[in-house]
């Protein structure tokens, strides 16, 4: 059972949101019947960037799984629900559960949605090192799997969007129109990191965070619950040495054969 607290937050997103898009889709002249588009992959290889530029420009929604994950390790944080050797109190964190409110809301500023924790703007914080470095043993939990899962389930119960994360298209939407999964070279993914941590004003060690990339490569790969894997029919993307510019032509024509099946 997962807390309904949860699912009323992310289904109003998704409902307001689904309204607006297929307003949005309509004047993007994009004719087609909405799909569903999973992009999974490893962390820092441009998912979310590409997921959110792609949902612009077709008019869907975009929904960042990783951030639902990412919030609820923040408040296991502040909590102090982790053990001295990184693992989680699970106990407790599951009888907080239904304490714990998530949203996203769609900043107009920045054209994607911002991550809300019990009603706070936490989009900032859940993108520094000692959430990162926290989130993988969160994400492995089944109960917070299962909570997550079924919002994210929800969210995309009128098509129309597009969703990135570890598992949407081999657990979220097995039926999905559309998946990518996307990898690049653990340097290269480093490299990416630093540059937007720099780019922010926040302190970052490029070293540190090869070693989190590579480590949360492992765990995301390795765990029991809906391990990162491709999905047997997933479309393969190695962006290591693509612009942005060429990732976004590609995806586009991906998008075209796929809504026009
Ligand atoms: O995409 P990201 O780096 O923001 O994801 C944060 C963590 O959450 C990462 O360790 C993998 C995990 N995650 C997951 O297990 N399943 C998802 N659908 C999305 C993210």
């Amino acid at each position: 059972m997962f807390p309904v607290a949860f699912c009323i937050s992310f289904c109003n997103f998704a409902n307001d949101k689904n309204n607006k898009n297929m307003e949005s889709s309509k004047k993007n002249n994009n004719p087609t019947t909405p799909i569903i588009i999973a992009i999974d992959g490893f962390s820092s290889c441009g998912k979310s960037t590409m997921a959110k530029d792609l949902a612009r420009e077709i008019g869907y929604v975009y929904v960042d799984t990783g951030a639902m994950y990412r919030t609820v390790t923040l408040y296991a944080l502040r909590h102090k629900l982790f053990n001295a050797d990184g693992s989680v109190k699970a106990d407790e964190l599951q009888k907080a559960m239904p304490g714990i409110h998530v949203s996203l809301k769609f900043n107009e500023k920045t054209g994607r949605p911002d991550a809300y924790l019990n009603g706070e703007n936490v989009e900032g914080e859940i993108r520094g090192m000692e959430v990162s470095s926290h989130v993988s043993p969160i994400a492995a939990i089944p109960f917070v799997r299962e909570a997550m899962v079924a919002q994210q389930q929800e969210m995309g119960r009128k098509k129309g969007i597009v969703m990135d994360g570890r598992d949407i298209g081999t657990t979220v939407f097995p039926q999905a129109e559309l998946k990518i999964f996307v990898t690049a070279s653990p340097q290269v993914r480093a490299q990416r990191r630093y540059d937007e941590l720099k780019g922010k004003g926040q302190d970052a060690d490029f070293n540190e965070i090869l070693k989190n990339v590579k480590e949360r490569d492992y765990i995301d790969s390795h765990r029991e619950v809906s391990p990162l894997r491709k999905a047997d029919d997933a479309i393969e993307l190695d962006n290591s040495h693509m612009t942005i510019a060429e990732q976004k032509a590609w995806l586009m024509e991906q998008f075209r054969k796929a809504a026009t099946k």
